[in-house]
């Protein structure tokens, strides 16, 4: 509620520098944003912001490197507060690393050592999310030597290991094997059919398993919605 209310009320400040900036600029689409009085056009400059993905073979990777050691320090300054020393985890904030064997337990632990398929996934997250406070704010070096130590912690590389943009690609995950291309199409093949059940469907659908919810809100939160 309170983060629409705010998205309003930024949008009510922003509007009318932000036709007069649409007015005095050339639409470079159809679909011209005069016409609606909204937004400028995106410039190759604004559009390669975005492209700061990290693909699993290290392509997009920015030029950089970073060690176990320099990420220790940086993890301790500026991420430990919410992910413990150890990324153990404080409180409710997300745990970092342990959890190997616990995929197939009712109440999985899904860590970058126990669950997550890529190197670069983690560096991509680091570099476009944390810390959470203020993302963007870590250079290329600082966001290689965190994922490094991180990666350290989870025993995926050794002390000494120096990751870079050239070997991010190479990094062999525990759960890498544990993921599958999205095989519905086949898999699930009788749902993907335009003939809907339309008669002598079954009578009533019984609820046979619920859902866990894993962010239960606290006791006091409960408490104090009713
Ligand atoms: C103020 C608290 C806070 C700080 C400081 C912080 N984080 Fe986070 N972090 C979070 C929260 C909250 C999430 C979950 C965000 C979500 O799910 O949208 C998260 C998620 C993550 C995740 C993904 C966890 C997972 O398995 O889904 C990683 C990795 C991570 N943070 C790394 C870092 C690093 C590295 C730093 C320091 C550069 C950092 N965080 C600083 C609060 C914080």
């Amino acid at each position: 509620m309170s983060k629409f209310r705010n998205f309003a009320l930024a949008a009510i400040i922003a509007l009318p520098s932000v036709a007069f900036a649409a007015e005095a600029a050339k639409p470079v689409s159809k679909v011209a944003a005069k016409d609606y009085g909204l937004g400028t056009p995106a410039t190759l400059d604004m559009y390669k912001a975005y492209l700061i993905d990290v693909r699993p073979d290290g392509q997009g990777a920015p030029v950089g490197k970073g060690t176990v050691k320099e990420g220790e320090k940086l993890f301790g300054d500026q991420c430990s507060s919410c992910h413990g020393d150890f990324g153990e985890g404080v409180g409710k904030f997300p745990v970092l690393m342990g959890g190997e064997g616990t995929l197939t337990r009712d109440h999985p632990v899904k860590t970058i050592g126990s669950y997550w398929p890529y190197a670069s996934t983690l560096f991509d997250y680091i570099d476009r999310a944390m810390p959470f406070p203020m993302p963007k704010s870590l250079t290329p070096d600082q966001v290689y030597s965190i994922t490094d130590w991180l990666l350290n912690q989870n025993n995926i590389v050794k002390d000494d290991f120096v990751l870079t943009n050239e070997n991010i690609g190479t990094i062999k995950m525990p759960n890498g094997n544990g993921f599958y291309m999205d095989d519905r199409k086949v898999a699930e093949k009788s749902f993907w059919n335009a003939n809907a059940c339309m008669k002598n469907c079954k009578p009533t659908v019984a609820v046979t398993a619920k859902a866990i919810s894993l962010n239960d809100p606290p006791k006091d939160a409960k408490a104090a919605a009713k």
